[in-house]
Parts: structure tokens; C-alpha cells; sequence
């Protein structure tokens, strides 16, 4: 089912995880509820009253979808690999679905611009802070091993499609495999043949996301930044 759609999805030339895609919608309806309510508040904006309930209704609505998206990206991209950022993320969606029906229920009973819902608030945009904070470790890596400004290219690639299963050149998954001094390293060829069909739960990359340029500048990195 899932690789159905992302086979779809690549059919329309799209190959990208999808969830990043959906992230702003309950995100900026968070930030809305807050700073509408903050507003209301200390302007005593009247008009102003109910929005903070619109958007948290509207980003109450949107979270379920953008979660699944983001089960599917965890399954077909990280072959649901049990990494931190995911962990995290599993815990705090959550934390956040409650806390917006929390201010959905209370906005009702108290007003949804009532100083009393504030903390509710500022919670669900701490909460959002949270899964955005992990959401861009998974896609750029917070450990992303640095070399010389040649090797840049093949380090940009593999913090966006390695790191989050390799971290430091290692295999966070399975850790007797390691990238880095790897005898699949032996040669490009050899590097390239694997990336296309690798052993599960690695996920093989096609010609469409990784050409063989961004291959070369991929082995370079891992061959002369991380292998050293
Ligand atoms: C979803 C997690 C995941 C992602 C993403 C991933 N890998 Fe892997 N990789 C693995 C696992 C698990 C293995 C061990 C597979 C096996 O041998 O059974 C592995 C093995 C390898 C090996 C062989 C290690 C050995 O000596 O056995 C290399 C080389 C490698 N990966 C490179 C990469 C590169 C380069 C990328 C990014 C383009 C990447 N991997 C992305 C999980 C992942």
C-alpha cells in the first residue's frame, strides 16, 4: 500500500518524503492560535476572540493526516528504523493532539481568548517547536561529520539520505555494518550496485533520487571524510 503511493507519487515526478510538506499547516495554525490570542488579549480585540479556537480546530484537524504522512515517509524512507528523532516525534504528536482538544474544550467553556488558555498555548507551541526540531534532524542531520570544502557536495547527501541510519559513518540499525571502512567501498561500481540494491531494511536508492554524480560525490565523502 505505502510503496503503491510513493510509486505514484514518483510516477508525477515527485520524490520526496511527504510529510515536511504538510508540517506547516498545524504549525502555522499553532503560531496563529497564540499570537491571535495574545493580541486579543492585550488590545482587547473583540473581533479577534474566536480565532484562536478556529485555528486550533483547523490544526487539530490537519495534525492526523500529516501524521500518517509522516508514518509513511518513517516506513519507505527510514524503513521504520526505531532512530531518536523518530522516538521523539512518536511522543510528542501525541503530547500535541491533546493538547489542542484540550484548548478546542476549554476554548468553548472559558472563551478561546481567555488568559487562562495561554499556557495551553504556549504549550502546543512548544510541542511544535519540538517535532519541527527533530523533523529537520531527520532530514539535515545534526551529526553530520565535517571534512574539507571539496568533499562538501557528497556531505550534503548523505546528512540529507544517510545520517539518520548511519550517524557518523556508523549504522545506528545494525551496528556491525558500518559505513565508513565498509569492503562495499572497494570500488565506486561497487558502492553504486549496492545503493540500487541493498539488503533490507536499507532502502535502495534509484537513479532518479541519487544520478551518479551525486553517487561519486556521495563515495568521496564517505571514502576520504569518513573512512580516514
Ligand atoms: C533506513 C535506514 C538506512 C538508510 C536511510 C541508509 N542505510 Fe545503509 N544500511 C542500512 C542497514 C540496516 C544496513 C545493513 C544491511 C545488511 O547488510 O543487512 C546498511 C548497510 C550499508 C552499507 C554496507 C555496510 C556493510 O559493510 O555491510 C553501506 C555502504 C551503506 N549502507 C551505505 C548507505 C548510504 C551511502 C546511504 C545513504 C545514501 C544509506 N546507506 C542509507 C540502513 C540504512
Amino acid at each position: 500500500m505505502i510503496k503503491a503511493f510513493y510509486h505514484f507519487m514518483n510516477a508525477l515526478g515527485y520524490h520526496h518524503p511527504v510529510h515536511p510538506t504538510e508540517v506547516h499547516m498545524p504549525i502555522g495554525l499553532v503560531v496563529g492560535a497564540f499570537i491571535f490570542a495574545i493580541v486579543a488579549i492585550i488590545f482587547r480585540r473583540i473581533k479577534l476572540e474566536a480565532t484562536p479556537r478556529y485555528c486550533m480546530l483547523l490544526a487539530f484537524i490537519w495534525v492526523f493526516p500529516t501524521m500518517a504522512l509522516g508514518f509513511m515517509d518513517w516506513q519507505y524512507f527510514y524503513a521504520g528504523a526505531w532512530i531518536t528523532p523518530i522516538k521523539v516525534k512518536l511522543v510528542v504528536a501525541p503530547i500535541l493532539i491533546v493538547l489542542l482538544a484540550l484548548g478546542i474544550i476549554l476554548g468553548k467553556k472559558y472563551g478561546a481568548a481567555s488568559v487562562r488558555l495561554l499556557p495551553i498555548y504556549f504549550l502546543c507551541l512548544c510541542a511544535v517547536t519540538v517535532l519541527g526540531y527533530y523533523g529537520g534532524q531527520l532530514t539535515f542531520g545534526g551529526r553530520t561529520i565535517e571534512g574539507p570544502r571539496q568533499y562538501l557536495a557528497g556531505q550534503r547527501i548523505y546528512a540529507v539520505s544517510c545520517t539518520a541510519c548511519h550517524p557518523n559513518g556508523g549504522n545506528a540499525l545494525m551496528p556491525d555494518k558500518p559505513v565508513a571502512r565498509s569492503p562495499l567501498l572497494a570500488s565506486p561500481q561497487m558502492f553504486e550496485f549496492w545503493l540500487r540494491h541493498p539488503a533490507a531494511p536499507m532502502p535502495a536508492f534509484a537513479d532518479k533520487t541519487l544520478p551518479p554524480d551525486k553517487v561519486q560525490a556521495l563515495y568521496d565523502y564517505i571514502t576520504s571524510v569518513l573512512g580516514k
